[in-house]
């Protein structure tokens, strides 16, 4: 691992990395993931102890600071979390702007924008009070906002937090049609919501949260930092992965057609690949991906769900592992694979699925941006580039050329 900032300036180092496949733009002590051996811990905590003993919110505070609440601590944490769940009664007429077939990804950029515009004025970046009040907004209004962009998609006036509600439950109460359905939420149904959040909730310097830092690092307010995170997070290579995941699925449609769906992800002139497969960091088993099935078979029997797409999948699984291309360049399904699935047989609309996963991915951001608001290190991200245009000319005006 070389420090290329520590170099001499006269040794001229120049690094091309393009998708930063080897380079480290900034330290961290939030999250670590040793790909080859399929490990993943928040704060040094091992991924299967916290989606088995913790909840979603409990992990927002072990990432946001660093170790695990007290009783006093936690119930301090809930407490805020739950009193800035509100949002202001103009966000309604931005919401009320967006075309009733915009897709929510791109009402919550809009949304979470907008928000650097209500808080602005008094926000000095230099306090650190004021950065943790802004990483608690953003991780209670994200689903309060999230909900009713889904609401007004579907012509449903909005519906305001239920405060006596906690975290997960809450969001389902404000997003569903009927009122009474979430607040007697399957516990298997319940715990699966937590599981994905908690399993969502940060994943170190992947696409979205290195798009935080960088807008971060040039000192813009939080709530563009977060907006920007969310643009990244919508890409189908990233967290658009869930959805784009559902529609292959249903694509495929029978365990009968997965051959044929598989060599079409191998042959690279169909512009095809198995959504849900595949990740820069794991060459191994994503050990997020491995605690989602085993939860998808949990919820559908809970649910008495039998969803079709499930034998698909585990048959598109199994085909996949067994084949040499897969095999070869170690493809795994990653933790979107059967992400949807469980969204589904919990009633959540398709184009939710990466609403979902920016609901919890929030939890990783802002933590992500008070790390980097505190690191003496932090410097502008500036990457360079290697030039290919032309080199100098003149200039010819539009009469001759
Ligand atoms: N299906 C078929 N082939 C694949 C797939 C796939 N899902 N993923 C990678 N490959 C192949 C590539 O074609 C390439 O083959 P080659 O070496 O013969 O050229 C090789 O595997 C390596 O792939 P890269 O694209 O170089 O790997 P990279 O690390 O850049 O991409 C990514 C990782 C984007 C996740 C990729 O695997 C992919 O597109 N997967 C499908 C989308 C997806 O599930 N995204 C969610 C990721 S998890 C998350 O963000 C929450």
């Amino acid at each position: 691992c070389i420090d290329i900032a520590k170099l001499p300036k006269e040794t001229g180092c120049f690094t091309y990395d393009p998708g930063f496949t080897a380079t480290a733009s900034c330290k961290s002590a939030i999250t670590y993931i040793d790909g080859d051996e399929g490990v993943l811990l928040y704060r040094g905590y091992p991924i299967e102890q916290l989606a088995e003993k913790s909840s979603f919110l409990e992990v927002a505070y072990l990432l946001m600071n660093g170790e695990l609440p007290t009783t006093e601590q936690f119930a301090s944490f809930e407490h805020e979390v739950t009193h800035h769940t509100m949002m202001h009664e103009a966000f309604k007429s931005f919401i009320g702007g967006f075309r009733h077939d915009a897709h929510p990804m791109a009402m919550l950029v809009g949304m979470l924008g907008s928000m650097a515009s209500f808080y602005h004025n008094d926000l000095n970046l230099d306090d650190p009070e004021q950065r943790r009040l802004a990483a608690i907004r953003l991780i209670a209004k994200v689903p309060t906002i999230a909900a009713a962009c889904h609401r007004h998609s579907i012509g449903w006036p909005i519906r305001y937090p239920r405060n006596n509600l906690e975290y997960t439950t809450r969001f389902l109460h404000m997003m569903k049609e009927v009122p009474s359905e979430p607040l007697e939420l399957n516990p298997v149904a319940a715990k699966a919501m937590d599981l994905l959040f908690i399993l969502h909730a940060d994943h170190e310097q992947n696409a979205s949260t290195s798009t935080v830092r960088l807008v971060g690092s040039t000192g813009a307010n939080p709530y563009v930092c977060v907006a920007s995170g969310v643009a990244a997070l919508w890409g189908p290579a990233h967290g658009g992965a869930n959805e784009a995941v559902l529609k292959m699925l249903a694509e495929i449609g029978r365990p009968e057609n997965v051959k044929s769906a598989v060599d079409k992800a191998k042959d690279k002139n169909s512009g095809f690949r198995l959504m849900g497969f595949g990740h820069r960091v794991y060459k191994n088993y994503d050990p997020r991906a491995a605690l989602v099935r085993k939860m998808t078979h949990e919820v559908l029997g809970a649910l008495g769900v039998n969803d079709p797409l499930l034998d698909v999948a585990m048959k598109l699984e199994e085909a996949a592992l067994q084949d040499e291309y897969f095999v070869q360049r170690k493809l795994y399904p990653n933790v979107d694979f059967y992400s949807g699935i469980i969204y589904k047989a919990l009633g959540i609309p398709v184009e939710m699925f990466t609403v979902m996963f920016a609901i919890a991915r929030t939890a990783g951001w802002v933590s992500h941006w008070l790390e980097q608001q505190n690191d003496p290190e932090n410097k502008i991200g500036r990457p360079r580039q290697i030039y290919t245009g032309a080199t100098t000319r003149d200039y010819v005006g539009i009469d001759q050329r």
